[in-house]
């Protein structure tokens, strides 16, 4: 039953088994999220997004407690999951800040700690450097190990890095160095450098997608991967963990540019001391001249008042240079100046008590809304979008922004050539706000939905009564929807076929000369109906055709042919690639036929249960509900799927070209989850980077042999794998007394089971 949450809103509970089936799928995003954020400095989604999932997990492991492992992210908040960095532990505690968010909160709190205090106090203001915080240690004057604050108790270490950023000295100037003194700042990237950087990465890319494209990479996939390896740093923040986290044989933007010598492009303000015996000062401020003549880089933007009106007046003051600073701030710190008065005031068990951080709100900036346009998805969902007049927001240029459905464009109240107020939410992902509505002239238009679908015009509906979303009907033949569903077939999660990205699915479905009406000839290409195919170049933010400078005819390319009218590469890597998918695991060929709520976890659980596609086909509504990790939403969409006759046409001409379809050697229904995978019932860590296997393989192999791959160590973890680098992981596992494997161990565990280790 579900219970009612306070404003009478029953909560949506789906029911045990889909809900455990729901919980696992959140879980493996949300880790996905925590590993690109925390490991690779990139944003997978916008923070909106994250949270959503967060909420929607807690939810559920109200209504069912058992689904709440002791790994569950909601459980392990905000602390890095993985690293390759070896652990460093603080000799003192790195506190983060309480925030307030307007002049009024800020003065509450400064009258709340002068009556703490007692008396009136000193202030301290600061620029809050949108940055990476780091713990230096110095030990008589020389720079020991310098640390990221990871959960402020056991950080990273970056010593090796850190010693590349200008401002870090390894030996401090001046005599009479204390045997131990924590210097704690912001490592940072300038405004500048930071757009600089950004433009050399892109570079990089060029150069690296030019690459993949010789070796036949679809054009899509090689960006991804390029990518990847230079990213397009989102905000400065991201640049500067990245490049202090960075391996060091990873040769990024960061360090190319400055000869391989410095990280020149990072700098460091202090903003405070840790582990320190006896200072021999006697304020905040006083600190900082210290640290000064010991060759530390202190902030220019420090400023000392007696009264809280003259902190907030420097409150507005930075506000109004926010954009001119030599760095990006998010806001402003306010600190209790005199020392004496810190110990006296406390911390909380996140942040001290004597600081408190003012937070600017996020940037907004204004624009012109040029066209609403509606794009369809791979399911049929028809997505309103605003294109904009470019316009730099928070560190990077915008053009597009989504809408979301025509209920939002309506709530927003835009006109299409309005000027618009544009922000990024989480400082990401741009998000429309509203028209400047003293700015019309009354040449703006109402945006219209168009009752048919921009592809094939089928008429638009909600699926659902009280959806919002319209959607196009027209799975079986929309354009959009096909093309979406095949470049799905080569996406990671699916078959994993680098030549097939979204470009590759547009020429096979819509080029001239296009060979695929749908998915269900993909697997009889022949390259003889590759060759011809030809593609018209498009302007990617209008849609347009491009023309030839000379001729004015279209620009025309040719994907799978060379001049000389031959196959390209491409053609064939493209041909080699579907060849293997065609013997792939089961559970990719069954994520890879598009069946709604069938992604990964639920596809293995299918697999691994009935292993073949014959047998889930035959399996009735309750027999597929009873499979561990499916349930009843599951299966109704597994049957729904099976019911259309074009998506079993889809099964039967795959198969007939080839596709296996099915586990080789499974003894049939059920015999997989009796009899048991030599790992049933363990959990298991790997950290660190291993030799034979990748990440994701390393996961599919535990779960092949029936155990659990969890991404956080517990006092539930059997075993911790310790590969290459491995992070703070392989110490936690240490501290709880787990069993402990390298690689030849782990791979003699998943031959032959715990016994095997005796
Ligand atoms: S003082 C115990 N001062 O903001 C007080 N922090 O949101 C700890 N930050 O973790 C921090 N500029 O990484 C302080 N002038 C400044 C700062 C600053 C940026 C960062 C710091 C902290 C985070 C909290």
């Amino acid at each position: 039953m579900a219970e009612s949450r306070e404003d009478g809103v029953p909560d949506e509970d789906p029911g045990a088994e889909a809900s455990r089936a729901e919980a696992a799928e959140l879980t493996e995003q949300i880790e996905r999220a925590r590993d690109a954020y925390y490991g690779q400095d990139t944003s997978l989604v916008d923070d909106a997004t994250y949270d959503g999932w967060m909420h929607r997990l807690e939810e559920l492991e109200r209504l069912h407690p058992e689904l709440q492992g002791q790994d569950s992210p909601t459980l392990n908040v905000g602390a890095p999951t993985t690293s390759a960095l070896p652990p460093i532990e603080h000799a003192e505690r790195m506190l983060s800040l309480d925030n307030v968010f307007s002049p009024e909160e800020l003065r509450d709190w400064c009258a709340k700690t002068e009556r703490a205090a007692g008396r009136s106090v000193r202030w301290l203001s600061e620029a809050k450097i949108d940055g990476l915080a780091i713990n230096l240690r110095y030990e008589n004057g020389v720079l020991v190990t310098a640390a990221t604050r990871g959960d402020g108790r056991v950080g990273e270490d970056v010593t090796v890095n850190a010693l590349k950023v200008a401002g870090i000295p390894k030996h401090l100037d001046g005599e009479g160095h204390p045997p131990l003194v924590e210097v704690r700042g912001e490592v940072f990237i300038g405004i500048e450098e930071f757009e600089r950087l950004n433009a050399f990465q892109a570079e990089l890319r060029d150069r690296a997608v030019a690459e993949s494209l010789k070796r036949g990479v679809d054009e899509e996939r090689a960006t991804a991967s390029a990518a990847r390896r230079f990213p397009a740093f989102a905000n400065p923040r991201n640049a500067a963990s990245g490049g202090l986290r960075q391996q060091l044989d990873k040769k990024s933007g960061l360090e190319l540019e400055a000869g391989h010598e410095r990280i020149a492009v990072l700098g460091l303000y202090v903003h405070g001391i840790g582990a320190w015996e006896r200072p021999p000062v006697n304020a905040q401020s006083e600190v900082y001249d210290l640290l000064q003549e010991w060759g530390l880089p202190t902030s220019p933007n420090t400023r000392v008042f007696d009264s809280v009106d003259d902190v907030l007046e420097r409150v507005a003051e930075l506000g109004g240079q926010r954009h001119s600073l030599q760095h990006e701030i998010d806001g402003l710190v306010v600190k209790v100046d005199e020392l004496a008065l810190h110990p006296e005031l406390g911390e909380t068990s996140r942040a001290p008590r004597w600081a408190i951080a003012y937070k600017y709100p996020p940037e907004e900036v204004q624009t012109t809304l040029l066209d609403i346009v509606v794009s369809v998805g791979r399911t049929g969902r028809a997505t309103p979008y605003a294109q904009m007049e470019p316009v730099r927001v928070a560190g990077s240029v915008v053009r597009q922004a989504t809408l979301h459905n025509q209920d939002v464009v309506k709530a927003k109240g835009v006109l299409i050539g309005d000027t618009v107020v544009l922000r990024k939410a989480g400082d990401v992902i741009p998000e429309v706000l509203g028209p400047v509505v003293e700015r019309r002239d009354g040449s703006e238009r109402a945006f219209v939905m168009p009752e048919g679908c921009p592809e094939c015009g089928t008429p638009l509906r909600a699926m659902k009564e009280g959806d919002k979303d319209l959607r196009c009907p027209n799975a079986r033949t929309c354009p959009a929807q096909v093309r979406g569903r095949v470049e799905h077939v080569g996406s990671r999660g699916a078959l994993d076929i680098e030549a097939l990205g979204e470009v590759t699915a547009a020429a096979l479905t819509q080029g001239t000369g296009a060979p695929l009406d749908s998915e269900a000839g993909l697997f009889d290409l022949t390259i003889e109906q590759l060759v011809p195919i030809e593609v018209t170049v498009r302007d990617a933010e209008t849609g347009e055709a491009k023309l030839d400078d000379k001729t004015g005819e279209p620009v025309v390319r040719t994907p799978f042919r060379v001049k000389t009218g031959e196959p390209s590469k491409q053609a064939q890597v493209l041909l080699d690639e579907l060849e293997k998918a065609k013997t792939k695991d089961l559970w990719r060929q069954l994520v890879s036929l598009n069946i709604r709520h069938v992604g990964p976890v639920a596809a293995r659980a299918l697999a691994q249960y009935f292993g073949s596609i014959d047998a889930i086909r035959a399996a009735t509504r309750d027999e597929l509900a009873a499979v561990e990790g499916v349930g009843g939403i599951i299966a109704d969409s597994v049957i729904a799927w099976f019911e259309v006759d074009w998506h079993r046409d889809i099964v039967d001409q795959w198969r007939a070209a080839g596709v296996r379809f099915a586990i080789p050697d499974h003894p049939g229904p059920g015999a997989a989850s009796t009899a048991g995978g030599v790992l049933d019932g363990l959990t298991i860590v790997v950290t660190g980077g291993l030799e034979d296997f990748t990440r994701d393989s390393v996961k599919e192999a535990i779960i092949a042999a029936g155990g659990k791959a969890s991404g956080s160590v517990s006092k539930k973890t059997d075993y911790v794998v310790v590969g290459e680098n491995a992070g703070s992981k392989a110490a936690k596992a240490e501290d709880l007394g787990l069993t402990i494997l390298n690689e030849a161990q782990f791979k003699k565990l998943l031959d032959g089971g715990p016994d095997a280790l005796a």
